[in-house]
């Protein structure tokens, strides 16, 4: 065979991998264990429940066998979870997996896909790598208010998908329900990712049963701590369900989280004591910040917070290898998901490590 690169398509050798955890790789065998402390990836400081772990260790024996294709018991404790019909529910291997499904089943080639930065990063990778166009609403610094007038004006006849991520990621605040349904009432498909909702005070899941249009995602990788156990679902119309399930790869979901689902699910004291923690735990990062001169955090939803930082000299990079230096890692968000200046995005951690935080970042402001 001559030139192997004659067979690869040109957009996806051009594109780049999205890689949040890559470095982490430099850091082992300390961010393997207990050593560093992960506040860059939203993950759960708490772990699975123990509930789920027992779940875990009893679906073994059986980890040689393909799962219940239909994933009986898993939508059965989703559908009572959710309040919503088994029938309009989907599975997925996390739910960054509805983004490729998403556009495998809606987007040709030259369809366009609208976004609302600042958001979710891989939404934008994964249109690269499918073919479709991105087009842009922004929401303006400094303080991203929504503007729908703007985003119902970005809609052009190409446009057949917008994606909403709320809570929003980076930003952690909740999408406006009126401004939603005027996107609602367009020819298009609305996509919003509410991988935050267990941590946020609304939610437009809602708008499912008067919509023809709207699917909703979201994951247990963050209220149930299943970041590395890979499991997200989808709640739309059951037409919408039925045709998503046709895109999805069969066998999305492996048995091992099957069965810690069902147990998840079940463990209602662990998810209201994750509910409970983090909420406080996030009010005390919040304040904590804003009271550091030269460090603005935005009131968050979410199992995060972002943090605008503009003190001349102390740039995000400075404050995240200060952390790193300590054994806490951060996400940098500078130049990144449509955010203009410096900033920071810390996980809520526990007590301890939300306190040791705060205090390597207002002594390096003070
Ligand atoms: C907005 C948003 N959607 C989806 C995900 C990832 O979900 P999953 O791990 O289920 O693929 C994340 C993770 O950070 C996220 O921030």
């Amino acid at each position: 065979m001559g030139d192997i690169s004659k067979l690869l398509k040109t957009h996806i050798q051009k594109a780049k991998p999205y890689s949040p955890t890559a470095a982490l790789r430099l850091l082992k065998p300390r961010a393997k264990g207990s050593g560093f402390i992960r506040l860059q990836g939203n993950e759960l400081p708490f772990g699975i429940s123990p509930k789920v772990q027992q779940a875990i260790i009893d679906a073994l024996p059986e980890a040689h066998l393909y799962p219940d294709s239909s994933y009986y018991d898993v939508m059965k404790a989703l559908a009572e979870y959710t309040g919503f019909d088994a029938k309009a529910l989907v599975l997925a291997n996390g739910s960054t997996q509805f983004i490729d499904s998403l556009y495998h089943g809606f987007i040709n080639q030259g369809d366009s896909v609208l976004f609302i930065p600042p958001d979710y990063g891989p939404y934008r990778i994964r249109l690269r790598i499918c073919g479709g166009k991105a087009q842009l609403a922004s929401r303006p610094p400094p303080d991203y208010n929504w503007d729908f007038d703007k985003v119902i004006d970005a809609i052009t006849p190409e446009t057949k998908v917008v994606v909403v991520v709320s809570p929003n990621n980076p930003c952690g605040d909740c999408t406006p329900e009126a401004g939603l349904r005027r996107l609602l009432e367009k020819d298009l498909l609305v996509v919003v990712d509410e991988a935050y909702y267990e941590f946020a005070d609304s939610t437009l899941v809602h708008l499912v049963k008067e919509y023809e249009n709207l699917i909703v995602t979201r994951t247990f990788a963050k209220v149930f701590g299943f970041a590395g156990l890979r499991l997200g679902y989808a709640i739309t119309t059951p037409e919408l369900a039925k045709y998503l399930t046709k895109v999805i790869h069969h066998f999305p979901v492996n048995r091992l989280t099957a069965a810690a689902a069902v147990a998840a699910l079940k463990d209602k004291e662990f998810l209201e004591f994750v509910r409970r923690e983090i909420r406080t735990n996030r009010v005390y990062l919040e304040q904590e910040l804003n009271k550091i001169e030269g460090v603005r955090a935005f009131p968050s939803q979410t199992n995060f917070v972002l943090a605008q930082l503009s003190k001349p000299g102390l740039t995000s990079g400075k404050i995240a290898t200060k952390l790193l230096l300590r054994g806490i890692l951060i996400r940098d968000y500078t130049g990144k998901a449509g955010l203009e200046g410096e900033f920071i995005r810390i996980t809520v951690g526990t007590k301890e490590q939300n306190k040791a935080v705060v205090q390597i970042i207002a002594s390096a402001f003070s």
